[in-house]
């Protein structure tokens, strides 16, 4: 392939990755701290007046578009590296504005917190990737039974915490469905109520378990994170903390799907295994190899790469996180594979552009088939959502020819410069600005 190849035509309007595909990977991928909790982590530190230090914070626009909400609060933020100082004492407002919230769905988490530690919150409906409805009904009745009235106007959720001087009362709560944001919010709620919460049905995912270190490391009294009953005795005042983000277990599970999907010899490091065990037994079965190597995991995949069945489900089942990039793997895997996604309704809008790559994809609702093709062909393509990006940018690396890979606005959301972290281990890609090319061109 010549770098004539790069010139191939498609919409420069646009920024986009160029990938030059069939390349071996070879080498370490360093996994950064996990976007979601470092996001609800941000969330937890309105409830302190105290400093709160966030280490291991992953560089991403969606971190930025946190600090900004807070900031606009009147909460202090400043980075040190890779750490993040989060400063509670100047926090006056309660109100974040749609401008800001409406760029990401954890905004809308914030919502626990400040009606926690102001009596009051009113926090716009959320924004984030347009992969199904996204309600906020748990959140809200889960507020509601700790005695907090409800309202929405013009698209604003209003909390307000009636009588007992403001403050929030614990209660038993059942969550119909086990929402991690929802969980996360409540857990928040809770952590400065009075007496005890019971969350019953909880999310289980690690996001949740590391929300609740946070909280402890404040002051929280919190039992049973990581199962599905939550604890929460309430306590009058967090103090500050000083916390690890844990590393990123879908950007762990990205870099070992494309190192299956382009057969190479990757070490993925740090990953915590247990968080990743459903994606692991699925790699494993169609035909990798996965070995424990000082903080990490070395794959391999020595034979033929068979499909399989993927249903995903809240955690420890499979990650709808990793649904879109597994896809992008069963569709060069020899047969029959079977997709279901259960946890989104509008998750499948990768499937029309791995199509466009020459894969045999039929869908039924939120079903998939995968006929195995032997190949892929490079074409411009785009990341509707996040995770649907980073599947575009898979199908990319295993593709024959060049594929442009637009929706970078998405990407950059959750996976810091992934281009120059998949060119160090051998990848040819590289990033077309189109800010940059249209000022050279002027
Ligand atoms: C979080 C993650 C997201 C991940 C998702 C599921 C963040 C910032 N995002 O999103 O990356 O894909 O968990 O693992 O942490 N639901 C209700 N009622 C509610 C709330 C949710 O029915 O009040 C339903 C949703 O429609 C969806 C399902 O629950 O079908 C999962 O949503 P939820 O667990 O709340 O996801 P988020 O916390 O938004």
């Amino acid at each position: 392939m010549t770098l004539a190849a790069l010139n191939a035509p498609v919409d420069l309007g646009k920024s986009h990755l160029c990938i030059i595909g069939q390349q071996r990977l070879e080498g370490e991928l360093h996994v950064n701290g996990a976007k979601n909790s470092a996001l609800t982590l941000m969330a937890a530190s309105v409830l302190s007046h105290e400093p709160v230090r966030l280490r291991n914070m992953p560089d991403l626009t969606d971190i930025g578009a946190m600090a900004q909400i807070l900031v606009s609060l009147g909460m202090g933020f400043h980075l040190e590296g890779s750490s993040a100082v989060l400063r509670g004492g100047g926090l006056t407002r309660h109100d974040p504005s749609y401008d800001l919230t409406r760029k990401l769905r954890a905004s809308f988490f914030l919502i626990g917190p400040l009606v926690a530690r102001h009596g009051v919150a009113k926090v716009p409906l959320p924004g984030g990737c347009r992969i199904g409805s996204r309600p906020v009904r748990e959140h809200s009745k889960g507020l509601q039974a700790m005695g907090a009235r409800i309202s929405m106007e013009s698209g604003v959720v209003s909390a307000e915490a009636q009588g007992n001087h403001g403050r929030l009362q614990g209660c038993p709560i059942h969550l119909d469905y086990p929402s991690v944001g929802a969980t996360e919010t409540l857990m928040m709620a809770a952590a400065l109520a009075e007496g005890e919460t019971v969350l019953h049905n909880a999310a289980q995912e690690p996001e949740v378990v590391d929300l609740a270190g946070l909280l402890k490391a404040m002051g929280a009294r919190i039992q049973g994170a990581g199962s599905s009953t939550i604890k929460i005795s309430g306590v009058k005042e967090l103090h500050g903390a000083d916390y690890a983000v844990i590393p990123d277990r879908v950007e762990a599970g990205t870099f070992l799907i494309a190192a299956a999907a382009t057969r190479s010899r990757l070490h993925v490091t740090p990953v915590e295994t247990s968080h990743l065990s459903a994606v692991l037994a699925k790699l494993e079965a169609m035909g990798c190899s996965i070995s424990p190597q000082g903080q990490g995991l070395t794959i391999t995949t020595p034979g033929q790469l068979r499909g399989c069945e993927v249903r995903t489900q809240p955690f420890p089942g499979f990650p709808t996180d990793l649904q879109a990039p597994f896809m992008a793997l069963l569709s060069i895997a020899q047969g029959d594979s079977f997709v279901t996604e259960t946890v989104f309704e509008n998750r499948l809008q990768h499937v029309a552009e791995l199509q466009r790559m020459g894969a045999q994809i039929r869908t039924n609702g939120n079903a998939a088939l995968v006929k195995g093709v032997p190949m892929l062909s490079g074409v411009p393509v785009t990341g509707t959502d996040l995770r649907a990006a980073a599947a575009m940018v898979i199908a990319g690396l295993v593709a024959d020819g060049v594929t442009h890979v637009s929706g970078l606005e998405h990407l950059d959301r959750g996976y810091t410069r992934l281009e120059e972290r998949l060119q160090a281990v051998g990848a040819r890609i590289s990033r077309i600005d189109a800010t940059r090319t249209a000022l050279l061109a002027a």
